[in-house]
């Protein structure tokens, strides 16, 4: 009998459980993590502006890694023409013009094959500058994280 009685009382629990759970499931829905519907358009997010005025009118960007492609510390409006004709980022970063220009000269790894060989020139698959440089934003990361750079202290 005592036997039963619990068995009951858990039955009835269980019952319970799930006719509320059930209850918020239905009131609540699933929600997805972006917090609109998967089939809504996404929003997009406000437009910042880049930090960067004149070429040489501001501190570089110190490098956190090694490896990394340093940021754009100038503004790229008017300077960020990529083209087959044309390259304006080369044209003050180029190895022929970058001591006219008081610019950095594009970096070593430029200069190499993908074995590593060293090039007369500089090679076409770095043509594509913003494909790793990118300027500067005043913006919070988009996901916490603690990452510390190797570099920062040296650079
Ligand atoms: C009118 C000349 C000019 C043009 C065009 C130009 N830059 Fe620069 N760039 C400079 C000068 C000068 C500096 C160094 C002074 C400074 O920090 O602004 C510099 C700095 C940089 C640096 C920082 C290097 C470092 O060691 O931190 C990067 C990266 C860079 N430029 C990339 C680019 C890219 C990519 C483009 C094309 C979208 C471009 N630049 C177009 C003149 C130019
Ligand atoms: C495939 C990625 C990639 C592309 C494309 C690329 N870069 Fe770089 N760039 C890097 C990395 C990584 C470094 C740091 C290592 C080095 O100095 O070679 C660097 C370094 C630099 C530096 C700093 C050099 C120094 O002495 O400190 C300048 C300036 C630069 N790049 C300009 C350019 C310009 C201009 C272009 C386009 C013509 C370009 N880069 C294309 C990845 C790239």
């Amino acid at each position: 009998m005592k036997q039963t009685w619990k068995t009951s009382i858990a039955v009835l629990a269980s019952v319970a459980c799930w006719a509320l759970g059930g209850t918020a499931l239905a009131q609540d829905g699933p929600v997805s993590m972006r917090g609109a519907d998967v089939s809504a358009a996404d929003k997009a997010p406000e437009a910042k502006k880049y930090l960067g005025g004149k070429p040489g009118g501001q501190e570089k960007v110190a490098r956190t890694y090694q490896g990394q492609p340093p940021v754009i510390p100038h503004a790229v409006e008017n300077f960020n023409e990529i083209s087959l004709e044309e390259n304006q980022c080369l044209s003050c970063h180029g190895k022929d013009v970058y001591e006219k220009k008081k610019a950095p000269k594009i970096g070593d790894s430029h200069f190499r094959d993908r074995d590593g060989k060293v090039l007369p020139n500089a090679s076409a698959a770095r043509y594509n500058c913003d494909q790793c440089h990118v300027p500067q934003v005043d913006a919070p990361p988009l996901v916490s994280n603690s990452f510390k750079g190797d570099i920062a202290d040296k650079k």
